[in-house]
């Protein structure tokens, strides 16, 4: 189950999974060619990919979603479109199938479930008919499926659902692959996540900031600069182990978000609860708009953050990075 105040440990599921991801400082400021640090939750996308006689159906139970992609529909949606992409890319397109998508990764919270259900359907159809595929064209094929999903990606989700393992990551656009450097730390960071209980589209958020940005680069690329600095701090911080540290960057980081205006009010009643609770930092992840929220905390405040958070109305999880 992915609802209620569980604690949920890494390396449950079987088969072919894409990851979920928090982003721990950076995002937005990412779009625009600074770093990000990033990390996989154990909330995964599971997929399976069956041959059957007629037709491309796709089936996501838990989110009420059944799809015959053989048949053009009325609307195309950006899941007809991106599952339509990986069969055509993995040249299977005319193969008949079944996928179904057994989604752990709550939806349009800004915690990665588009870019991990496309790694985890492009890993089951690979498989199912025996498609060669590195890790990179995995990565690549996703980033593709989630130019359709959010616009203009900076890349970091689909690198983060594929490969699920923390990152600094830094789009290079100069060099068509980013750069990404793995990070460690000495101690598992614990980790609360609060669900606003409000769906939040990225690339509505994302556009938002673009169009700010385009009526003023310079007060924007200065706004960017300074989360590019916390990201940085924050790798130290991971590398230290300095949980304290850790929260004051994100503390900073949420207050830069909230002026690009991506925060929202559940979003600052979450952070504020967090906070009073003995966090030692909060911010908005992921998109924003509403969507999820991370606090950062040592390990015996998360029971009592995560049930205050309950107590006002939210789902929340547990976890941690490592
Ligand atoms: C979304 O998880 C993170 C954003 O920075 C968008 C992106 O990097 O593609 C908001």
């Amino acid at each position: 189950a992915t609802d209620g105040g569980e604690t949920v440990a890494h390396g449950e599921s079987a088969g072919d999974i894409g990851y979920g991801k928090i982003i721990l400082l950076g995002e937005h400021s990412v779009v625009y060619g600074r770093h990000a640090i990033a990390a996989p939750i154990p909330l995964d996308i599971r997929a399976e990919v069956k041959p059957q006689r007629d037709h491309i159906d796709l089936m996501i139970p838990r989110w009420g979603v059944e799809m015959r992609l053989s048949e053009p529909e009325p609307a195309i949606s950006s899941l007809h479109a991106s599952i339509s992409l990986i069969a055509e890319r993995l040249g299977v397109a005319d193969r008949a199938m079944r996928i179904e998508v057994f989604p752990r990764v709550p939806r349009a919270n800004g915690l990665g479930a588009s870019a991990a259900l496309a790694v985890a359907v492009i890993r089951a159809m690979a498989r199912c008919f025996a498609v060669e595929i590195s890790e990179r064209e995995i990565s690549n094929l996703a980033f593709d499926c989630e130019k359709i999903a959010h616009g203009t990606p900076s890349g970091i989700d689909n690198t983060l659902a594929t490969f699920g393992r923390p990152i600094l990551f830094r789009k290079d656009s100069a060099r068509a692959r980013p750069d990404i450097r793995d990070l460690a730390t000495p101690r598992p960071v614990p980790i609360v996540i609060g669900l606003s209980g409000v769906a939040t589209l990225t690339m509505q958020t994302v556009g938002h900031v673009r169009t700010a940005w385009q009526n003023n680069p310079q007060r924007y690329e200065s706004i960017f600069s300074q989360i590019d600095e916390l990201a940085l701090a924050g790798v130290e911080a991971l590398r230290k182990g300095d949980l304290a540290e850790l929260g004051e960057l994100m503390n900073i980081d949420q207050g830069l978000l909230n002026a690009l205006q991506v925060s929202s009010r559940e979003i600052e009643d979450l952070v504020q609860i967090a906070r009073r609770n003995g966090a030692l930092g909060a911010k908005l992840t992921g998109g924003g708009g509403g969507g999820a929220m991370i606090a950062v905390a040592e390990a015996d405040r998360t029971e009592s953050i995560a049930s205050a958070m309950r107590a006002a109305g939210y789902n929340t999880f547990i976890t941690e990075i490592r």
